[in-house]
């Protein structure tokens, strides 16, 4: 009976969070931090629990996992669908990237599914490169210059060490693109934060992308990420496919 009541309880702050979050999400959220914790915390539990519905348990134990051992600000789903599309194109000719390593959490995930592909890690080590005034979030201002700096490329290689194939580069993309130059990719996870190097990415990858190659892109909802896959999809008519969460996915067709 105290089950019962204690799971109704649990399920009635849900229910009314999601209505809350439904209604006026923007403003309670970036409106409080408390609040914002509190929301993530039910989110987090609610997307888990969606996880466990339809998945099986290995990619919810991994997601709990990484979120243990490093700073992994991803939402389940948000996670769930680096693995999932990382998994499906691991089946395809070319080979894999990530520009926006941090301390290798989205990295990770990747490394799990890659199915033996090499994967390139691009990321300054060294936090974001300078923010402009394009990188808004919901109209204000809210990266830092140096913010994410909390991490080097050593304890990322260490993290990922039992990984094969995997190949690290220090400073600023497209600065450090070089060795990728000549490479075909089946898939490229983008998690920059920035306007200026997400067109930057856009415009090295997606030539390189094989047919049928998908880029995901973290923080879509940001204004700068947003701006910069309008500006490069909109004359060569790419489909932008935003998830739920903040992701969106491109495909190349040739
Ligand atoms: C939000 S963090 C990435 C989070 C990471 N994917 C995870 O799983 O936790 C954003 C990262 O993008 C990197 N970054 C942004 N623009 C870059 C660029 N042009 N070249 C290299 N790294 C860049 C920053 O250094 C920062 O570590």
């Amino acid at each position: 009976m105290c089950k019962i009541f204690g799971y109704s309880i649990k399920l009635t702050i849900l229910l009314k969070g999601s209505t809350i979050m439904a209604n006026n999400t923007q403003k309670l959220v970036y409106g409080s931090s408390i609040f914002r914790k509190l929301m993530s915390s039910l989110n987090t539990k609610f997307q888990f629990r969606l996880l466990s519905f339809y998945n099986d348990k290995k990619i919810i134990d991994l997601i709990k996992i990484v979120k243990k051992q490093v700073d992994f600000a991803f939402y389940p789903i948000e996670a769930y669908h680096v693995y999932s599309i990382a998994k499906s194109q691991s089946k395809m000719d070319g080979e894999m990237a990530e520009v926006g390593v941090f301390q290798g959490g989205s990295s990770k995930i990747i490394c799990e599914v890659k199915n033996g592909k090499e994967l390139h890690l691009f990321d300054t080590f060294e936090g974001l490169p300078k923010v402009s005034e394009k990188d808004t979030h919901f109209g204000k201002s809210y990266w830092k210059t140096g913010e994410f700096s909390n991490t080097s490329i050593e304890s990322v290689m260490d993290y990922l060490s039992s990984y094969k194939n995997n190949f690290f580069y220090k400073g600023k993309f497209p600065d450090t693109s070089d060795p990728i130059k000549n490479k075909k990719f089946s898939f490229v996870h983008l998690d920059v934060d920035l306007f200026q190097s997400t067109i930057d990415c856009l415009e090295f990858f997606y030539p390189r992308m094989i047919n049928g190659g998908v880029i995901l892109t973290h923080d879509y909802h940001t204004d700068g990420v947003k701006q910069a896959f309008n500006e490069f999809c909109k004359d060569k008519k790419i489909p932008q496919i935003q998830l739920l969460g903040s992701q969106c996915t491109i495909t190349k067709i040739e």
